[in-house]
């Protein structure tokens, strides 16, 4: 018999014990649902790169909200298709663009749920990009502000209670705040995408959002994913401008950043565990290749682990169940 002092495996003999000296938790308060609502449809349509997840019309989403509520997700996240697309994002900002009508009408039926708001112009802009482009194809950062900061307003004026700029143009999240305090709504939260990276895993998104660049890509404006410090500066500057919550993006691949931002400002962190993410675990596992149920849990685990307070995440309906269970 090996004279061992320690025996770490003393304390894995049983569920209660694992249960008991488990470190991280989760709690389906941290999960916020994703939702696509589309001004161009009548019925839900399928996202096929995203199975489970529909392009809703503005009448279903309040079924689907509920659907989650149900399972014991009270968070969501709002993504906006227009009927029309212009090179001014014209619907991003409108008093009645689909995204402010989605607000309005969840705010009514849902009360006492949370609604957050992507604030991008990229779902509204005909070629795509997140910001205005100059007439050499170069995407405009402060007069893209302008525009994001109209279009942040409009969603608070319509009920948000967060808004989420996505964009990642600099300054936006001082001048969002300013203006969001000037407007009477100096008690709206702002989640910034402080640390968003040029990522392969928004794929699938942008076809769920119609949203991809029509040339060039986004290098310009999101971050190179090799960079870990500017990612500590980036957060540094959106909470210096006023964020109240800052988010990594993507999740899995970016870990160590989630950790860093955590340890360096101790501030309510997201992570968005991305489309990308979200299509390769639901190819393998229908493919048969892994257990989707165990796969995701140590996906979260995973999350809360690395530092993450807030998880966004297409599976959190599924998630908040399985807690339950
Ligand atoms: C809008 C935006 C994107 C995502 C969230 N907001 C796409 C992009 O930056 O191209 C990606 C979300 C996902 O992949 O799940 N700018």
């Amino acid at each position: 018999m090996l004279q061992l002092p320690n025996r770490p495996r003393r304390l894995r003999s049983s569920p209660v014990l694992r249960a008991m000296l488990r470190e991280t938790t989760l709690r389906p308060e941290q999960l916020i649902l994703p939702l696509f609502v589309s001004e161009k449809i009548t019925t839900p349509a399928p996202i096929t790169s995203m199975p489970g997840v529909f392009q809703l019309p503005l009448d279903c989403v309040v079924a689907e909200a509920c659907a989650a509520v149900e399972a014991g997700v009270k968070a969501f996240l709002i993504f906006g298709i227009p009927q029309k697309k212009d090179d001014r994002a014209t619907g991003a900002h409108a008093g009645d663009g689909i995204v402010q009508r989605a607000v309005r009408l969840l705010k009514k039926e849902l009360p006492e749920c949370l609604i957050i708001t992507d604030v991008c112009l990229c779902e509204f802009m005909s070629h795509g990009h997140c910001g205005i482009v100059d007439k050499s194809q170069r995407v405009e950062n402060d007069s893209s502000v302008e525009l994001l900061v109209k279009t942040a307003v409009s969603h608070a004026r319509a009920g948000a209670d967060i808004v989420a700029p996505s964009d990642m143009m600099d300054g936006r999240i001082g001048a969002i705040r300013e203006a969001l305090d000037e407007a009477g709504f100096s008690n709206t939260p702002i989640m910034s995408y402080a640390a968003k990276f040029c990522s392969a895993f928004y794929g699938p998104f942008r076809n769920a959002a119609e949203s991809a660049p029509q040339f060039g890509d986004r290098r310009t404006y999101q971050m190179d994913p090799a960079n870990a410090e500017e990612a500590l500066r980036e957060v540094g500057l959106d909470l210096d401008q006023g964020a109240d919550i800052v988010m990594v993006k993507p999740g899995l691949p970016y870990l160590d950043i989630v950790r860093r931002v955590k340890e360096e400002f101790r501030v309510p962190t997201a992570v968005y565990n991305v489309s990308g993410e979200f299509a390769a675990i639901k190819a393998a596992a229908q493919n048969g290749w892994l257990d989707e149920r165990a796969a995701v849990m140590e996906m979260m685990t995973a999350f809360r682990r690395a530092g993450a307070d807030l998880i966004i995440t297409y599976w959190a309906k599924d998630v908040a169940r399985w807690l339950k269970e």
